[in-house]
């Protein structure tokens, strides 16, 4: 029998779909979230019931950043030798209004989790969510591990490149395996309320304005969900070899970078209505451009993504309509 997952932020978005393929593969995970208000909290919630089907799945409401709690939890319910570590504040545009809370989850969050990795006799490994967002103002495409990044341009995307680094520092100083996974734009099911795809569902539905920013002019590497959780477990069952420094840093993308007004077209297609466009400015901290080179993930993990946006967007409108009876 395997010792269970600790999934950090498993009543998230990502954090809820890999609890659930984890748990559908027959492991036993242990799932931690705040459960903070960022979005709808009842969302957060309604995920987590779902996953409360399964005997094998137990939820601790957790702060990342409260060590002490954290040291319980490891005491009582661990130790924990794999860790997919997802909770974060995540958002561009909310680290311009709320910088604090970006701190306090992504930095010190994500230094506890280093401690209690590192305290963890016979650890395997830690793989943990940075974001594409550390390319920054890379204009070199499509975005490779290789690129260098220290041009971050919002305060979200320089926690990210923080949290790579402390943990580049941690396997250096006590040989940790730990694998960062920087997601490009995930959208799918049980989706964010704070992202476009969600965003131009509602208001295209409820015939309220769309809000576009740079004018459309903006293109995207738009990855669905279950590629991304093929990719994040795909990782987590190949640790880097303990030889030399055990930490690596993977593109998790769809390899195709479209055009934010061609996603909005499949959008209004799939609900039947035209977009009524609010064309705006282009955004502080938002980048132009994503598009992702997986190489590497795919040589160290065998990860391929598999699904077009064509196919992803119809099932996310569908889970829309049906979870909010529109
Ligand atoms: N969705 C994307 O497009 C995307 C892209 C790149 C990176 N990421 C990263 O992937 C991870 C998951 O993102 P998501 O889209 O599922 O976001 P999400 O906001 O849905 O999930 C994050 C979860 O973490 C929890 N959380 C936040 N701070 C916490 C804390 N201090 N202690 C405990 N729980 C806390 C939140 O309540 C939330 O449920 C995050 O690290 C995010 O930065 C996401």
């Amino acid at each position: 029998m395997s010792d269970p997952v600790l999934v950090t932020g498993a009543a998230g978005f990502i954090g809820f779909h890999t609890t659930l393929r984890l748990l559908q593969r027959g492991e036993k995970v242990i799932g931690i979230d705040n459960l903070n208000d960022y979005y709808d909290v009842s969302l957060k919630e309604a995920r987590l019931e779902k996953l409360a089907n399964f005997t094998d799945f137990k939820f601790i409401k957790q702060d990342i950043a409260d060590k002490t709690g954290m040291e319980d939890l490891w005491r009582k319910h661990g130790p924990f030798k794999r860790v997919v570590h997802l909770a974060a504040q995540a958002g561009v545009r909310y680290s311009l209004q709320n910088p604090y809370a970006y701190i306090t989850s992504n930095c010190m969050g994500h230094l506890t989790v280093l401690e209690m990795c590192r305290h963890t006799e016979g650890f395997k490994h830690l793989v943990y969510a940075s974001s594409s967002s550390v390319y920054g103002g890379n204009t070199k495409l499509p975005f490779s591990v290789k690129d260098p990044v220290d041009n971050p341009v919002s305060l979200y995307a320089a926690t990210k490149r923080s949290d790579e680094l402390m943990s580049q520092a941690y396997s250096n100083l006590y040989g940790i395996q730990q694998t960062g996974l920087r997601f490009f734009t995930v959208y799918g099911p049980w989706g964010r309320p704070d992202m476009a795809l969600f965003i131009f569902t509602k208001a295209i539905s409820e015939g309220k304005k769309v809000p576009v920013f740079n004018n459309g002019n903006m293109k995207r590497d738009f990855t669905y969900v279950d590629d991304i959780v093929d990719g994040v477990l795909a990782t987590l069952d190949n640790p880097p070899a303990k030889e030399s420094v055990p930490h690596r840093v993977l593109n998790i993308g769809n390899t195709r970078s479209e055009n934010l007004m061609d996603f909005i077209h499949i959008i209004e297609k799939e609900i039947g209505k035209k977009a009524e466009m609010d064309m705006q400015d282009m955004q502080a901290g938002d980048v132009k451009e994503t598009y992702a080179d997986v190489s590497e993930t795919t040589a160290v993990s065998g990860f391929k993504p598999r699904t077009p946006i064509t196919e992803g967007v119809p099932r996310f409108i569908a889970w829309y309509k049906d979870y909010y009876k529109v």
